[in-house]
């Protein structure tokens, strides 16, 4: 039987994975209370419909930084795509454009920027930044994301060093052979059996406020942070050219015993008090998930794990059907809730 919801991919896609990449995809830092706590927190946070509404036209679609997507709801970045699928980041591409939304494209990717883009030429992409210690290799990465198309960088700052992965400590994860890292190639000249602290390795300790304010300058496209827990840190998010910020704790993978990201939200829009878009990541597995982000304050939401494990199942039509349950899911969640928009959606819908 078909998967008739994100939970059902989960465990479709860990029947069929082998240990190490399962554990690599699915494992969290530490004990994994962070982990838990992103999906767990939703289940606090109650939704209130309003009724005798007209909800006979609902529409899910939005725009963010300007651009326009089907709903809210953008392909997080997530590293490795084809220990998911042969086809990897070029699925996840036509995944997303033909749900009518953004792919982010991680740096650790396994497919080039340009190569991905060229997988859906036409479809909105933004791509995430790592900086590396080898500044010119992410220079070299940025300006072919740039040059292809990309609408927007996602500077990722939670991730100085990897969060202690235990699962793949167990499982013994190694990025496997035939498997290129065109990023960790550049800077390390062969991937060959590196593991996750391996890639981590090549990050940029030193990395401060001013690096943000530069990329900022440097760049033609908006600047998006992601990995931000703090509201001062949104602040200064903004304060140095941010266009959006994304409230993240990179799914519970990095400092384990951080709050649910969906908890951080409210004060990080408080903080940012309408200056940049904000965005959250971290547990978003319904369209009630959804619902209640945008009800919070988010603009929209970034979904990582189930992405994958649409890709694991079915490569292209595995990861479209994931955002084709969320968007039928979030569009019966606006019904239901008396929001005909995402932007009808207000914490007047929130229980508490
Ligand atoms: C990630 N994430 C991530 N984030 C990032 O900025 N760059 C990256 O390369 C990766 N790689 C990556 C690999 C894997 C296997 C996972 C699970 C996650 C974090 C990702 O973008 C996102 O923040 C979380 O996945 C969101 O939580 P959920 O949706 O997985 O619960
Ligand atoms: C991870 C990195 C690649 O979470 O973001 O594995």
């Amino acid at each position: 039987m078909r998967a008739i919801n994100l939970h059902d991919y989960e465990r479709l896609a860990a029947e069929r994975m082998p240990a190490g990449p399962l554990a690599y995809y699915a494992g969290a830092a530490g004990d994994e209370r962070t982990l838990r706590a992103n999906c767990d927190a939703f289940a606090r946070h109650q939704l209130l419909p309003r009724v005798l509404v007209d909800v006979s036209d609902v529409r899910t679609a939005t725009t963010v930084l300007g651009t326009e997507i089907s709903m809210p709801v953008i392909v997080a970045p997530t590293a490795l795509q084809k220990l998911a699928h042969p086809d990897g980041e070029q699925a996840m591409a036509r995944a997303a454009a033909r749900a009518g939304t953004i792919m982010t494209v991680s740096t650790i990717a396994t497919t080039r920027p340009a190569d991905v883009a060229a997988a859906a030429p036409d479809a909105p992409r933004w791509f995430q930044v790592y900086v590396l210690k080898d500044r010119g290799v992410t220079r070299a990465l940025v300006d072919e994301a740039i040059d292809s198309g990309y609408d927007a960088l996602v500077l990722t700052v939670d991730a100085p060093r990897a969060g202690r992965r235990e699962r793949d400590l167990r499982a013994g994860f190694s990025v496997p052979p035939g498997i290129d890292m065109p990023a960790v190639s550049a800077a390390l000249g062969s991937t060959a059996g590196i593991d996750a602290a391996g890639f981590f390795s090549l990050m940029d300790l030193t990395l401060t406020w001013r690096d943000l304010e530069a990329l900022v300058e440097q760049s033609p496209v908006p600047v998006l942070v992601k990995g931000v827990h703090h509201p001062a840190d949104a602040d200064l998010a903004v304060r140095h050219g941010a266009a959006g910020v994304i409230v993240s704790n990179h799914g519970g993978r990095q400092l384990d015993g951080v709050p649910a990201s969906i908890d951080m939200l409210p004060r990080v829009v408080d903080a940012v008090a309408g200056r940049a878009e904000i965005l959250v990541d971290g547990g978003v597995r319904r369209g009630t998930d959804v619902a209640t982000a945008l009800a919070l304050g988010a603009r929209a939401v970034l979904v990582g794990r189930p992405m994958l494990w649409g890709l694991v199942c079915d490569g292209e039509d595995g990861a479209a059907h994931v955002l084709e349950l969320l968007h039928a899911e979030l569009s019966l969640a606006m019904t239901l809730l008396g929001a005909a928009t995402p932007d009808a959606i207000t914490r007047d819908h929130l229980a508490a």
